[in-house]
């Protein structure tokens, strides 16, 4: 009987994880899905008024599910949880992620939605100017981005210090405790405004980075992929994208 009673335990739990995780993807019920963010990058994403995430990806991704026909949940998190938590704790991330080899090993992205680049951070009086100078020099970043991978890996002698959140690597170059922040471009000008009076923003472009592309990360193999892509070409062609894109992006550049 006790085993019996086991073997019915086993199997009560197997079918309930069946049906809590079932599939690829997992957080989503048919009609809900679950994007993950990090809103702590302006004017992608951020807490608004309302201490809601917003931003333009957070509009973008709304659109989006109205195409799909599913309400979107969006649940705010590090950045560098959200590749490992597609698929399980979310159904997609949205997060101004740049497709990189190496995320492409564990989720796919949809097409790319925008063209960004990353930039310096400097305080108002810094001489850097060229990649040379960049070299032996302490590097704010935010944790997981690809920042950081620039500043830790492509840097000869730097340090990249890493954050949860980038404003705070532009709070340590305020006080002195890191030499410069490299960062994307669109939040780079946000805080490059914000704190006008003590740092500068300087073009990635002098110093040879490379363009990158934001995309959606959904789980490998998902049917989401064309979806989403599809959604992406009609929110383009009926206007909907360059009105986010005047609305969130260009009043910031
Ligand atoms: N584009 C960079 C990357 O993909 C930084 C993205 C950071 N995004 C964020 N929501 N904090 O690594």
């Amino acid at each position: 009987m006790k085993k019996f009673l086991a073997m019915l335990l086993a199997v009560v739990m197997c079918v309930a994880c069946m049906t809590a995780c079932g599939g690829n993807e997992a957080a989503s019920s048919d009609n809900v899905l679950v994007v993950g963010t990090n809103a702590e990058f302006p004017p992608f994403e951020y807490i608004g008024d309302d201490g809601n995430p917003d931003g333009f990806d957070i509009a973008l991704i709304k659109e989006i599910g109205k195409k799909l026909g599913m309400e979107v949940k969006v649940e705010n998190m590090e950045f560098g949880s959200l590749v490992a938590a597609i698929g399980s704790k979310i159904d997609a991330s949205i997060a101004g992620m740049t497709i990189t080899e190496e995320r492409l090993e564990s989720v796919d992205f949809s097409d790319p939605y925008y063209d960004a680049y990353q930039y310096v951070i400097v305080s108002i009086d810094s001489n850097i100017a060229t990649f040379e100078d960049l070299k032996y020099q302490n590097i704010g970043c935010q944790l997981g981005t690809t920042g950081f991978y620039i500043a830790d890996e492509d840097i000869e002698g730097a340090k990249a210090i890493g954050y949860n959140k980038g404003v705070d690597a532009v709070n340590d170059l305020i006080n002195g405790r890191v030499d410069l922040v490299i960062i994307d471009k669109n939040p780079a000008m946000v805080f490059g405004e914000k704190f006008s009076d003590k740092v500068k923003v300087l073009d990635g472009a002098q110093f040879g980075f490379e363009m990158e592309q934001y995309a959606i990360a959904l789980p490998k193999g998902s049917e989401l992929v064309g979806k989403v892509n599809n959604a992406l070409k009609e929110l383009k062609a009926d206007g909907t994208f360059d009105a986010l894109v005047k609305k969130y992006i260009e009043g910031n550049e």
